[in-house]
């Protein structure tokens, strides 16, 4: 369909489709509460900001946008995997549906007074992944002075099949070394940097490469950043995994997608079901994987006032 078919069947005076500078095409849903832009390219989340406050997403000033690659920042959608195929680099790192093409199914207004948007994967080179087609795969996104994002799967067939899967996060930050990430204290987390296992002991702060996945939390975390005197939380559902990441300075030069210092700008605070949270659906079961993802500014209670 072209983009004035996409606006005569779905558009309205909050959900608009349109060409970015980019060539890509894309959906900005904006109510009075808040504002995003979203990729039909992997169903890719770019943007999204709360009325009156900054945005909370970070993209990366180097992402590529074209077909075949994954844009960096936002919230890319990894699955049917989450990392690397377990049959090696030849399978795309993180899964097809982010380098796929997802199509409009349905936009409109909920009670909640957000405007929503849903997308639909076809099965494609997941068919051959999983040796049936049929399978439903959605992504809702819900814009309000919140967002949601809910990716879901229903196995529609007769046979059973497995799959990983990431709301891959990416937030924007004042300053990594900054920032703290509150949520996960006392849970356990496996260091992939070195495949090590830990006990999180308080809050996170960041000096040095991290890539960590918490296999076992349902909880909030949040993002406390004294820089831009806000709060993010986000929170989430069918998921107990959290993947936090960032690459830091050696490994962001080794990305040619990721600006040499701009590993100072973000965090992944990433909905998962990775790791031993990977899902299995028996023909007719369904599961949603959703974050929701909200803003605070500081108040004296976080310890802040205007005069400092
Ligand atoms: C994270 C992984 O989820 O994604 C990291 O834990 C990885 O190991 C990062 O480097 C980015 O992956 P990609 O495929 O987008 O470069």
């Amino acid at each position: 369909m072209t983009i004035q078919e996409y606006n005569r069947e779905f558009g309205n005076s909050e959900i608009r489709f349109y060409t970015d500078a980019h060539g890509l095409a894309c959906v900005e849903l904006n109510n009075r509460a808040g504002r995003a832009e979203i990729a039909l390219h992997g169903a890719h989340l770019m943007s999204f900001v709360p009325e009156g406050q900054e945005a909370l997403l970070w993209m990366s000033k180097k992402s590529c946008f074209e077909a075949g690659k994954a844009i960096r920042g936002g919230i890319p959608i990894c699955w049917p995997w989450f990392g690397g195929h377990p049959r090696g680099s030849t399978m795309p790192a993180h899964g097809f549906a982010r380098i796929s093409t997802w199509e409009p199914v349905a936009a409109g207004s909920c009670g909640k007074g957000a405007a929503f948007l849903e997308l639909a994967l076809t099965p494609g080179l997941i068919a051959d992944e999983f040796e049936t087609a049929d399978f439903l795969v959605s992504l809702r996104v819900e814009v309000s002075n919140k967002l949601s994002v809910a990716l879901s799967i229903e196995n529609t067939g007769e046979k059973a099949f497995s799959y990983s899967a990431a709301l891959h996060s990416y937030f924007k930050v004042s300053d990594i070394a900054k920032i703290t990430l509150s949520g996960l204290d006392g849970r356990t987390f496996i260091d992939t940097l070195d495949d090590s296992t830990h006990l999180q002991q308080g809050d996170i702060t960041f000096a040095a490469e991290t890539d960590s996945v918490y296999p076992d939390t349902e909880d909030t975390c949040v993002i406390n950043d004294p820089g831009f005197k806000r709060k993010i939380k986000i929170s989430k559902a069918g998921s107990r995994s959290t993947v936090v990441w960032n690459p830091w300075a050696a490994k962001a030069r080794r990305m040619p997608d990721f600006g040499d210092r701009e590993f100072r700008e973000m965090l992944c605070v990433e909905t998962a079901n990775a790791g031993t949270d990977a899902r299995t659906l028996a023909p007719g079961e369904g599961h949603t994987l959703q974050v929701i993802i909200e803003s605070e500014s500081y108040t004296a209670s976080d310890g802040y006032t205007d005069s400092g």
